[in-house]
């Protein structure tokens, strides 16, 4: 997999200091609050598995799987629901982790879905953030990483569901999805 990989982004040090300092965040600001940590699959979840062995208070974890309808590099703004959540999220306080927030579009559709559903907030968390790429106006409350506008992929990103297992986060090459 290495000699797919362009450059090196972030190392898997890099990416834990990050990690360890969101989770940090993420503990003072719901101390005494209702949280449920929500991962979006595939991507978000070796983020998540990390972000939550870090985060010391108490909380209770879910997954949502979606899918946009359209080609695999552009997303559509549709977003179907594969997967929704277990349980009611009646006054909870939701927290949504995502891997990278690119246009924006799949979150701002998610966001919308979930505040019908009479919880006590909800914010997101991502690792990554491609400001270039943004189309629409989100708000998230926790962002770790700003990456230029290339692709990348490793520590769950994926190109053809392939590369989530690398440890760091790297640049693919050009010729490998081109
Ligand atoms: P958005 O709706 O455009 O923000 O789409 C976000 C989703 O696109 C992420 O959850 C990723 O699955 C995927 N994505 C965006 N940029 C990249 C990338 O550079 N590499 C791999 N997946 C990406
Ligand atoms: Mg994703």
């Amino acid at each position: 997999m290495k000699r797919d990989i362009k450059e090196v982004l972030f190392s898997e040090e890099k990416i834990m200091e990050t990690v360890k300092e969101m989770a940090k965040n993420i503990s003072r600001d719901y101390e005494g609050k209702n949280l449920l940590v929500v991962g979006v699959l595939k991507g978000s979840v070796i983020f998540a598995a990390d972000l939550i062995k870090n985060i010391t208070i108490p909380c209770e974890i879910d997954f949502m799987a979606v899918s946009s309808y359209g080609n695999s590099s552009e997303t559509s703004g549709v977003v179907r629901i594969l997967k929704d959540l277990d349980h009611s999220i009646e006054g909870k306080d939701l927290l949504i982790v995502e891997d990278i927030v690119d246009s924006g579009i799949t979150l701002s559709y998610l966001l919308q879905y979930l505040k019908t559903r009479k919880a006590n907030s909800v914010e997101i968390v991502t690792l990554l953030t491609k400001p270039a790429r943004r189309k629409v106006e989100l708000e998230v409350k926790y962002a770790g990483l700003e990456v230029p506008d290339e692709f990348l992929v490793g520590y769950g990103l994926d190109f053809a569901e392939k590369y989530r297992n690398l440890p760091y986060i790297g640049i693919l090459k050009e010729e490998i999805y081109k």
